[in-house]
């Protein structure tokens, strides 16, 4: 280690983070019993063993003990609504009747600047708090939303995606934009706010029926020019909503054909829940690096269907979690990757506890082409990591208690664990503070 590194601190603890899909490579992640991690500012110096580590610190280099705890990457949630957050865990029949009565009225106050900014406080308060440092946020139809939202994340120095919905028919007037008012607002957010800190823009069509083809049009067009900017979107989540995409674009061979069409699938996109596709849906999100989020928490809870994981991994489509909170019901990613599981297992799939932390953080951030930016402790990378507790409750501290292998433990996590679990936050190499967390 360089003495030359003023900013050097490190942490003890069990350190795990990952360097593959557990489902498909072989030596997936690195695990370090009795861990160090070492950071130099904002970035990871150094991850690995206690013993082995801890003698190339210069000496003084602050060590922060927390053994008997597991430091991993922050995780990452590819799909989420900031809007939504008064709304989650609103009884509906469905996603449709949903949108309707709850998501609609609540969206319409975010043209008051202020409320964006009371919601964007409480909701980035409580991604932190859940250990989700990175996310891909939907803000609403209007600009200040977006503006609101940035401007609470960039004083917090996280990194995040959001971006301004866009939607021209089939929604109230009030949240209605226009083809092309709504590509020129997107373009005016994404000249002001991508790549600025860790700020980063997604062209944000809501789905296909709240959209015309002018608009879609636009916002093919905006993402060929802006090829580093993300694209996220929602597909084949409901079959209602699936038979009404069919009807407004007759001339589609299926609904993701829809976004294809445009010029929307490519790396960089994300697309929510893709329940139900068909395997040339599949192979064309693998074959131009388009990527799912997996919402379980959301369509277990709306009725949407079951995600199909050996479809999609025969295919090798890139994965990803998202909570979709207000249609999830947890900012969780632990109650998500419960849910997940149960989803799998409807499936006929076993899905490892290894594969579900895989998805949560290093998943994510291949899934938006971040790798060796967040995700895992390569060196060089930056410093996002939380300090999970295997002990947080009485009856995690049993089941972990006799846990027989990483494995296990994990599962323990991942099935009775939820925020109580993160005992600490780290932004780029700084602790949230208590309010943040
Ligand atoms: N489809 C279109 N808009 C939405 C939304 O806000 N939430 C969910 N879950 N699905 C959608
Ligand atoms: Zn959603």
């Amino acid at each position: 280690m360089n003495a030359m590194n003023k900013g050097l601190h490190a942490y003890r603890a069990g350190v795990l983070h990952f360097t593959g899909d557990p489902a498909f490579a072989d030596q997936a992640y690195s695990w370090h019993e009795d861990g160090l991690l070492v950071v130099d500012g904002a970035h990871v110096a150094a991850a690995g063993d206690y013993a082995k580590l801890s003698s190339t610190l210069p000496p003084g280099t602050p060590i922060e003990d927390w053994r008997g705890k597991i430091i991993m990457p922050g995780f990452v949630d590819t799909h989420i609504h900031y809007p939504q957050t008064d709304i989650i865990g609103s009884p509906a029949a469905g996603l449709l009747p949903w949108l309707e009565t709850y998501t609609f009225p609540a969206e319409r106050k975010f043209s008051n600047p202020l409320h964006g900014a009371e919601v964007a406080r409480f909701f980035l308060d409580e991604l932190t708090r859940n250990g989700t440092t990175t996310a891909m946020v939907y803000c609403t139809v209007h600009p200040e939303s977006v503006e609101a939202f940035f401007t609470e994340s960039e004083a917090r120095n996280l990194r995040m995606v959001a971006g301004k919905v866009l939607m021209d028919r089939n929604c109230p007037e009030t949240l209605c934009d226009t083809a092309e008012g709504g590509a020129r607002d997107s373009e005016a957010l994404l000249k002001k706010w991508h790549g600025r800190g860790r700020q980063m823009y997604a062209i944000t069509p809501r789905f296909a029926p709240t959209s015309t083809e002018a608009q879609l049009q636009l916002a093919g067009e905006l993402a060929r020019a802006y090829p580093e900017v993300y694209i996220q979107s929602h597909v084949a989540e409901n079959t209602d909503e699936v038979a009404w995409a069919k009807a407004l674009y007759p001339w589609a061979r299926s609904y993701l054909d829809i976004y294809d069409h445009y010029g929307l699938m490519r790396e960089r996109a994300m697309y929510a829940h893709c329940i139900w596709l068909d395997d040339i849906d599949r192979a064309r999100m693998a074959e131009t690096g388009t990527a799912a989020a997996l919402c379980p928490t959301s369509n277990l809870f709306l009725g949407s269907g079951l995600f199909d994981f050996p479809r999609a991994d025969a295919a090798r489509v890139p994965l990803s979690i998202g909570t979709d909170v207000g249609g999830g019901t947890s900012f969780s990613m632990l109650r998500t990757m419960n849910e997940l599981y149960k989803v799998a297992r409807m499936g006929g799939s076993h899905l490892s506890a290894l594969r579900m932390f895989y998805l949560a953080t290093l998943g994510g951030a291949r899934s938006m082409r971040l790798e060796g930016t967040i995700g895992n402790f390569t060196a060089g990378c930056e410093a996002d990591f939380i300090v999970l507790d295997p002990r947080a409750t009485p009856l995690l501290a049993r089941r972990t208690g006799t846990a027989g292998s990483l494995e296990e433990l994990l599962f323990a996590l991942a099935l009775l664990g939820d925020d109580r679990v993160v005992a600490a936050t780290y932004v780029a190499g700084r602790r949230a503070s208590a309010g943040e967390r």
